[in-house]
């Protein structure tokens, strides 16, 4: 087999997703959260590299500069959670900072299982930090590990990169009231989001001359085809990344380049695709500054630490739960 694939008891619902999403009424469209296979999350580890996606190495650069008196700024002792981890590399700086001062526990929640695995061993071998990894969705995962949080113990959430921006603007406040509800008074969030810049850098950002998003955006399909028995043809698709100026975001959308069927055997689906219609496949909202602590204080936070990076407009938010 290529590429690892998800267990049976997630096929169904891959399946019902796209069904649902593919057949929507207006704009087609597919669940960001699938553009994470293997394959994907490879893709995604080398976009982070990329010159033009300057996203990634301003978040590290906050981290690396920072993390000591954000780590000051916590209560102690804390336990760690992070939401989406990814590979985890950035995260190597907090953990490093809370190890100088206590034994600490570090616990990723990430649906790919390869990008688990890639932090678990990225992390892993850091003195004096223990680190256990859930292969499950945000919040399930966050429950997991607040419920089995050691007595008298804090928890310090991260979701670094800005990851929150693949949520629309409502969805993404209601998912920090629902972080919150699971939290306890003093616990923290130290929340990653990528500030609105020249719309020019931005989109260079997500549709990069060497091509790398491209492959990951039709990765997408090609996973489709792997998982689900599809036969979307990938040579039939564009990779286009659009500025919502209306609602602050970057999309990426695949455009159909000529009239199409597509069978997705597993799904029970079949589809028909326009020219130039498109699948819009991923969000990714920029803020404005004070944006975060803004949506972090109607969700049950105050902000107790703003750090902007000086290259490429970031932010890092350090919030208390109230
Ligand atoms: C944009 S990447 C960010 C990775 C890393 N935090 C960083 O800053 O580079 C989002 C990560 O979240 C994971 N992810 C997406 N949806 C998820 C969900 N619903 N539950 C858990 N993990 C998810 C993806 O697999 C991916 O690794």
């Amino acid at each position: 087999m290529l590429t690892q694939t998800l267990p049976l008891r997630h096929v169904s619902e891959f399946a019902a997703d796209i069904r649902e999403s593919l057949t929507k009424s207006g704009q087609r469209e597919l669940p960001s959260k699938y553009l994470y296979d293997e394959v994907g999350s490879a893709l995604f580890e080398t976009i982070c590299v990329l010159p033009e996606y300057g996203l990634t190495r301003a978040d590290a650069r906050l981290l690396e500069k920072h993390a000591r008196e954000i780590v000051r700024r916590l209560p102690s002792p804390v336990q760690v959670a992070e939401l989406g981890s990814g590979s985890g590399k950035k995260t190597r700086w907090i953990l490093e900072a809370l190890s100088r001062r206590q034994k600490t526990f570090y616990y990723p929640i990430e649906i790919s299982p390869s990008a688990l695995a890639a932090c678990e061993k990225e992390l892993g071998q850091i003195d004096l930090v223990s680190v256990v990894g859930h292969e499950q969705p945000y919040l399930e995962g966050l429950r997991t590990v607040a419920e089995g949080r050691l007595h008298g113990n804090n928890l310090l959430v991260l979701f670094l990169g800005s990851t929150i921006g693949n949520f629309d603007r409502g969805a993404g406040e209601e998912f920090l009231r629902s972080v919150r509800a699971i939290l306890h008074e003093g616990d923290a969030l130290l929340l990653g989001t990528d500030l609105e810049k020249d719309i020019h850098q931005q989109l260079l950002a997500y549709d990069d001359p060497a091509g790398v998003t491209a492959a990951f955006n039709l990765n997408l399909l090609a996973r489709i085809n792997r998982e689900l028995r599809g036969d979307f043809d990938l040579k039939c698709f564009r990779h286009e990344a659009r500025w919502n100026a209306v609602e602050r975001r970057i999309e990426m959308h695949l455009r159909s380049t000529c009239r199409q069927h597509v069978e997705i055997r597993d799904a029970g689906l079949r589809v028909t695709l326009d020219e130039d219609e498109s699948i819009w496949t991923e969000s990714s909202h920029k803020y404005r500054m004070g944006e975060a602590a803004e949506m972090g204080s109607r969700t049950g936070f105050r902000c107790e630490g703003l750090w902007v990076d000086e290259e490429w407009a970031f932010s890092q938010n350090l919030l208390i739960a109230e």
